[in-house]
């Protein structure tokens, strides 16, 4: 077995792609990140890039046209690229939980919010207990969490309005309710409601306030922030704006046409940024408060199908040598920097060998 890098998640070498009419679109192309128990990892590039397209598969919610062709993801013991859909339903949904930048659509339109949630509650129940049967369940850590969360015997029903009190919902005014009666930051509190109701080890965020006003973004955030360390779970968030990332996260991994480009401690990110591209979007950083996409780095992310050879970012890079173009460059360390920061780049600037 490989050198194992995080004992929550280790995604190693992840290639996805979707085969279209218009050809084999090569969606992730060796994607390489990890991460911790508690531990908050932003993940950040354009739109196009692989953001969304890294979290299904985790999720191991990529479907045809699309498959994965190659690599790991390792989630605590076991690798999410390979396990069977069986054990899989143990794992989705209970010890990793997602929400979505759409939360509305996430939502089943017909049935009341307080019903739903209850009945996911009671889904993750019923598969926790085939999951012992398919495996030898782990202590559920839940420090932080209320009393009646840790009691065995408590309703599906009395959960749910805690976790409506905790997203600071009113319960008895929501939990009636119908999706589309919801406001747009509502609906994000009962999406994070449901999510975290499971006690998941690791939550995947993709873009979750994107879809929201401004002033309802900070309170989401804040909402998530908190909760999340009360029960210590890991996050991975996906954002396009680096400002949310470093604010949010201890660790970033910038994605680029389908790889991690660069990897690191928000402060080694933000004070050493080595990747060409790394260096643009961080000139790019959005003010608070400015939601559109990042669009200063010069040219456009490249069309998949059929990419640029080599280091795909090279029609864009400044700095270009003459062998960006022939080779992919490896995911490396980068030299004299302190372990703890994880500091890695793939480009040929850095490439310890040349
Ligand atoms: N179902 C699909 N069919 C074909 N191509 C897809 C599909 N889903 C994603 N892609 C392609 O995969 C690439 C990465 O997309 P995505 O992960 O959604 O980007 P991001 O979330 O970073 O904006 C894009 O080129 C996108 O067009
Ligand atoms: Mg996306």
């Amino acid at each position: 077995m490989q050198y194992r890098r995080g004992d929550l998640l280790d995604v190693s070498n992840l290639r996805v792609v979707f085969d279209t009419y218009a050809g084999q679109v090569k969606a992730l192309n060796g994607v390489e990140l990890w991460m911790n128990h508690g531990e908050r990892l932003g993940v950040v590039g354009e739109t196009g890039c692989g953001k969304s397209v890294t979290a299904l598969s985790v999720m191991r919610l990529i479907e045809e046209p699309g498959r994965i062709t190659e690599g790991s993801i390792l989630f605590e013991d076991k690798d999410l690229a390979t396990l069977s859909e069986n054990i899989l339903n143990t794992v989705r949904g209970k010890d990793i939980a997602m929400i979505f930048q759409e939360p509305v659509a996430a939502l089943n339109p017909v049935m009341k919010v307080g019903a739903q949630i209850v009945e996911n509650i009671e889904c993750q129940r019923k598969s926790a207990v085939l999951a012992q049967g398919a495996r030898k369940a782990g202590p559920v850590t839940d420090s932080g969490l209320s009393q009646k969360h840790r009691t065995k015997e408590t309703g599906s029903v009395e959960i749910m309005r805690d976790m409506l009190g905790r997203v600071g919902l009113d319960w008895q005014r929501t939990e009636n309710l119908y999706p589309h009666e919801l406001s747009g930051g509502m609906a994000q509190r009962v999406m994070i409601a449901m999510a975290l109701s499971s006690r998941p080890k690791l939550l995947i965020a993709d873009e979750p306030t994107s879809a929201l006003d401004v002033t309802i973004q900070a309170q989401i955030l804040n909402l998530l922030n908190n909760l999340v360390r009360e029960t210590q779970t890991a996050v991975l968030l996906i954002t396009h704006a680096m400002g949310v990332a470093a604010q949010f996260c201890d660790f970033i991994a910038v994605m680029y046409a389908g790889n991690v480009v660069e990897y690191g401690s928000v402060q080694s990110i933000f004070k050493n940024p080595l990747h060409p591209y790394t260096k643009g979007l961080l000139r790019a950083v959005p003010k608070i408060g400015r939601t559109d996409e990042l669009q200063s780095i010069p040219g456009i992310v490249p069309d998949l199908i059929s990419p640029p050879s080599g280091c795909r970012f090279h029609p864009r890079c400044p700095h270009r040598r003459p062998e960006c173009d022939k080779n992919q460059p490896r995911f490396e360390p980068v030299r004299e920097e302190l372990e703890a920061d994880r500091h890695h780049v793939a480009c040929f600037l850095y490439q310890k060998d040349l």
